[in-house]
């Protein structure tokens, strides 16, 4: 028997139109569809590609909880693992949704983790949140030689610190909480006024704002773009 393939589907960053082609004809195309919940809530991935999935696909649902410790997490992705292999086993491809781009802090690295060495994995790019948020906040990231750096906001404030003040232009990912934190820190180094907060870009209910402007409380889906110079685009 001919195990099947396991694609990762990059979805891009949640406008349904921001699907690639590809991802969009695997989807339409798939008897079988996996993707992870947080904490039982409904899945933002799936959500996505509501329109595409088939009503009969069967649809294998990994809810991970919402944890600091790595072990609980990591038991939803091998049982996620142990059905898709199963599926794989049988024969069937298994299409995995993911949000943004499968290997830019995506959760389907995981299930690579635990599956690329046994089956077949294709990997389908997708539209990252970073270049999202850019295209959304209007603001182009790099030019030239210039530097990226990319940044978790659940980093130590004393490194987040560190590491923006020696950056070119920065993007701080996974601010949710730590809002308040991240705010400090970028008021502390004189750089608010070069700051733009992105919420839920590309969605009906998007956010774009001046840093400055932010609302006190920001969701798990949001970014900070940081671009240092007075006019560093000429
Ligand atoms: C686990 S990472 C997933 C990144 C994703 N794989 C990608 O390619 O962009 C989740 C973080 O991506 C960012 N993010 C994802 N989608 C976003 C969106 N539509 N608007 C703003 N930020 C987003 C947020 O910073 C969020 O905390």
């Amino acid at each position: 028997m001919v195990t099947g393939v396991l694609y990762g589907v990059g979805l891009g960053p949640g406008a349904p139109d921001l699907i690639t082609l590809r991802a969009a004809r695997l989807i339409e195309g798939a008897a079988v569809v996996a993707y992870p919940t947080l904490a039982g809530a409904a899945s933002f991935a799936r959500a996505i590609a509501a329109d595409l999935i088939a009503p009969d696909a069967r649809e294998i649902v990994m809810d991970v909880p919402m944890s600091v410790e790595r072990a609980p997490a990591q038991a939803a992705y091998d049982a996620g693992a142990v059905q898709i292999a199963a599926a794989l086993d049988a024969g069937q491809d298994v299409v995995c949704l993911c949000e943004g781009d499968p290997f830019f802090y995506g959760s389907f690295m995981y299930l690579f983790a635990r599956l690329s060495g046994r089956y077949r994995v294709e990997i389908v790019p997708g539209v990252t949140s970073i270049t999202a948020c850019a295209a959304r906040a209007g603001r182009p990231l790099v030019a030239r030689n210039e530097r990226l750096t990319v940044l978790p906001g659940p980093l130590p404030e004393e490194e987040l610190r560190a590491r923006i003040d020696g950056a070119e232009s920065v993007v701080i990912m996974k601010v949710g909480r730590h809002l308040t934190k991240i705010r400090t820190v970028i008021a502390d180094l004189g750089l608010t006024d070069m700051a733009v907060y992105v919420e839920r870009a590309t969605l009906p209910d998007e956010v774009v704002l001046p840093l400055a402007d932010a609302p006190a409380a920001a969701p798990y889906f949001s970014m900070i773009l940081l671009t240092k110079g007075a006019d560093p685009w000429l």
